[in-house]
Formats: C-alpha cells, sequence, structure tokens
C-alpha cells in the first residue's frame, strides 16, 4: 500500500496505516459507509486524475479529451442501463453535489422547495436553515406520523397544496423505511411541482432491485456513489429525458467545473460491477442483516424507531435503556464498534448529545457477517448500554468485538498493493 508514499513521506504514510489498522480492528457500522475494494482504491488515483476537461463528450472545452470521452460515455451508458434511466450524469462530486445540480436545473431563487425535516430523517441539503441554499430557496418541511414513525403522506399532501413547492425532494439519511415513490410523484404533479428522490442512502439496494426503484415515478434522481452503492466518494444524477438538458447545464457550468474523472473512471467500474450477480447477492444480505439487527436490538430491549427496517439502517431511541446517543457512540467506540449518534423524531436533545444512534450494515456485510454474527453484535450493544462507562465491562465488550471480526478480513483478497 502507499509504496511511493512510504519512501517520500513516512510520517504521513504511517497516518494511512493507521487508518487501515483501526479499519481493519473495528467493527464499522456507520450508515454511510462501505469499503472500496481495490479496484476503485486503483482507479481513484489512476492516470485520469491529470487531466482537466469540462463539458461533455464531443464538446469539451479542453484540447485532449477523446479518451476521457470514451469513458464518459460507458460510465454514462453503464449508468443508465443499472438504473434504467432515460439519462445520467456522473460528473457530481458528491451526493450535495448533484442535489444542487438539480436545484440548479430547475429553480429560480425564492421557489418553493418542500423536503423532509433533518430531525426527521432528511438531509442537510433537504432544507436545513445551516445549509446555505436555504438562503436562495423557500423550503418548507414534511414529517413523520408521530405514532408510526412513517412519513405522513397525509400531512405531506396538505403541505404541498399549502406552499405548491417547484420541486417536492424524497429520500433521507436515517429513514428506515420503504417510500412511495409514485404517490410522492402524484403530489408532486398535483401541485404542478416535479419530484426529485434523493437515494444515496439506498443506491446498491435499488441497483439491485432489493427495494423499489424510484426511476420510474422521479423527474430526478440524485446519489452518492458511496454508502448502499460500495462506490467511490462521488456523485451521480439521473433524469427523465425531457429534462436531460436541464440537467446537464444544472450539472457544468451550473455547480462543477472540471470533473474528477479519475472518480469518474471508478464509478464506471463500480456500474458494471453493482449489475452482477455478487453484488445482488451482498445487497440482500445487508438487508437480512439490518432486520436481524433490529429484531435483536428489539428483543434486547431497545425501542426500534419505526419497529424495524426495510433497507440497511437501524434507527435506535436510547431513551428506552435510559443514555444518549453521544455517550453510547462514545462507548461503542471505545469497544470498537462504530455508529453515529443521530437525531430521532421530537428528539429533546441538542443536536450534539441526541437520544438515537443511527447504525448500518452495508460495511459488515461487505466483510462476510451473517445474521449470527450480527446478533452477537446486538449482545455486546446491549452489554454496553447497560454499563456504557464501567471500564472493566466495556475491556470485556472490546475484547469479545475484536474476536468477532477477525476472522472477516477488510481485504480479503490479501493485503493492498
Ligand atoms: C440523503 C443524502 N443525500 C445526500 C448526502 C450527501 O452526500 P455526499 O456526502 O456524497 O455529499 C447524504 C450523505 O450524507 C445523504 O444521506
Amino acid at each position: 500500500m502507499l509504496k511511493h508514499t512510504r519512501m517520500s513521506d513516512p510520517e504521513l504514510f504511517d497516518i494511512v496505516a493507521e487508518e487501515l489498522d483501526r479499519q481493519e480492528h473495528n467493527i464499522e457500522m456507520i450508515a454511510s459507509e462501505s469499503t472500496e475494494s481495490e479496484e476503485l482504491l486503483e482507479l481513484s488515483g489512476c492516470v485520469f486524475a491529470n487531466k482537466t476537461t469540462e463539458g461533455y463528450p464531443g464538446a469539451r472545452f479542453q484540447a485532449g479529451s477523446q479518451v476521457a470521452d470514451k469513458m464518459e460515455r460507458l460510465g454514462i451508458e453503464r449508468a443508465k442501463a443499472l438504473y434504467g434511466a432515460d439519462h445520467a450524469n456522473l460528473q457530481p462530486y458528491s451526493g450535495s453535489t448533484a442535489n444542487y445540480s438539480v436545484y440548479a436545473a430547475v429553480l429560480k431563487p425564492g421557489d418553493p422547495v418542500l423536503g423532509m425535516r433533518l430531525d426527521h430523517g432528511g438531509h442537510l441539503t433537504h432544507g436545513s436553515p445551516a445549509n446555505f441554499m436555504s438562503k436562495f430557496f423557500n423550503f418548507h418541511s414534511y414529517g413523520l406520523n408521530s405514532e408510526t414513525e412513517l412519513i405522513d403522506y397525509d400531512e405531506l399532501e396538505a403541505i404541498a397544496e399549502k406552499h405548491r413547492p417547484r420541486l417536492l425532494i424524497a429520500g433521507g439519511s436515517a429513514y428506515p423505511r420503504l417510500i412511495d415513490y409514485g404517490r410522492m410523484a402524484k403530489i408532486a404533479r398535483s401541485v404542478g411541482g416535479l419530484l426529485m428522490v434523493d437515494m444515496a442512502h439506498v443506491a446498491g439496494l435499488v441497483a439491485a432491485g432489493v427495494v423499489p426503484s424510484p426511476v420510474p415515478h422521479a423527474d430526478f434522481v440524485t446519489s452518492s456513489t458511496t454508502k448502499t452503492l460500495c462506490g467511490p466518494r462521488g456523485g451521480l444524477a439521473l433524469c427523465r429525458a425531457e429534462h436531460a438538458k436541464a440537467l446537464d447545464k444544472g450539472v457544468f457550468p451550473g455547480a462543477v467545473s472540471s470533473i474528477h474523472l479519475n472518480i469518474m473512471a471508478a464509478k464506471t467500474w463500480l456500474f458494471k460491477h453493482a449489475a452482477g450477480t455478487e453484488f445482488k447477492a451482498l445487497m440482500e444480505q445487508v438487508v437480512k442483516n439490518a432486520k436481524a439487527l433490529a429484531s435483536e436490538l428489539s428483543n434486547l430491549g431497545f425501542r426500534v424507531i419505526s419497529g424495524g427496517t426495510d433497507n440497511h439502517i437501524v434507527l435506535l431511541d436510547l431513551r428506552s435503556k435510559g443514555i444518549t446517543g453521544s455517550l453510547f457512540q462514545d462507548a461503542l467506540e471505545y469497544v470498537g464498534i462504530t455508529v453515529n449518534k443521530n437525531m430521532i423524531p421530537a428528539d429533546p436533545e441538542k443536536p450534539s448529545v441526541t437520544s438515537g444512534v443511527r447504525i448500518g450494515t452495508t460495511s459488515v456485510s461487505q466483510r462476510g457477517l451473517k445474521e449470527a454474527e450480527i446478533c452477537q453484535i446486538a449482545d455486546i450493544m446491549n452489554q454496553v448500554a447497560a454499563a456504557p462507562k464501567d471500564e472493566a465491562a466495556l475491556n470485556r465488550c472490546k475484547a469479545e468485538a475484536m474476536e468477532l471480526i477477525k476472522p472477516f478480513p477488510l481485504y480479503p483478497k490479501g493485503p493492498l498493493n
């Protein structure tokens, strides 16, 4: 790994090696994380990183882009085939940039936009006052039904009728259930608006056909290429044919400049890989593992938000255990299980404390963990929740967690070259 850096900058090499060691010996359960394959790491650092190009294949602003054209065309065709989309744009630098690109494509300053509340599972880029987009557009929000903890579509419809959003946004960062994209499309259209589905979290599950696809319903679909898609740190935007020109203009020159061609190369590999049977089996296991985790934690007395999960996310209300999200996150980190504190609906705690944690099963499924190991992890979590400040108890849990993950190497094909 990093054989040249090792010689030229041993100090930095040691830091990267330390991070590899941390990942190897930790049980990574942050829902937005995944492990990049050797091919993705190779391609992310390939010679396409040297090339500056802007524009689109056949219409570049810089000479010497013919090879880049070939790659971008291949990537676009693979992305379209993977998702059955009319049009794909691989240039967004991340999921956030993909969202900004759609806003650039279809919104004018002051336009009404409707997205899910951040503390009910939405994302910062969907209208949070903390995000600079909220200065330019008139964001409104919808949330979850307080009893079912599912999206309250009736309330959403009433809010849409009141504010008549130009853009309705579906999708979120901490929503463990399926979304009725068909109903959301109907609501958007009934008020003369468009539907954008941000599938950042479920993009891999959608690609594998493990959860329903938003593509037949949405005008625009945006995504990160990390998270369940298990790709490089990048973004993706899809749309119906009628919006293709607007989307491309929204991406470039609207939201990005020169293309990260090295990352585009990694995405191009990803879109082929994600169409395969191995990836489908992995995504099936991701969901099985999440369901097993939700069920086991619930048996152990944790309150699982919405009563379970349909995807890779399990959101816990820790008030059932008398602890906060930050305390549980820190205690789990000590024992070698990485999760993140997360707001839950109507959370009485501050965002820096929270009453919940969000747990994801993508990375552990990539390492080969199945339901039996997931239930062991749930048991460790329960022991940690019972004694989050008891060093001796935490040390016992740490030893158990280390033992559990040992037979499942991060890179089973051998050390990174
Ligand atoms: C729903 C959703 N959209 C967008 C993003 C942003 O993606 P990125 O970190 O790739 O910009 C995230 C991830 O944090 C997300 O959860």
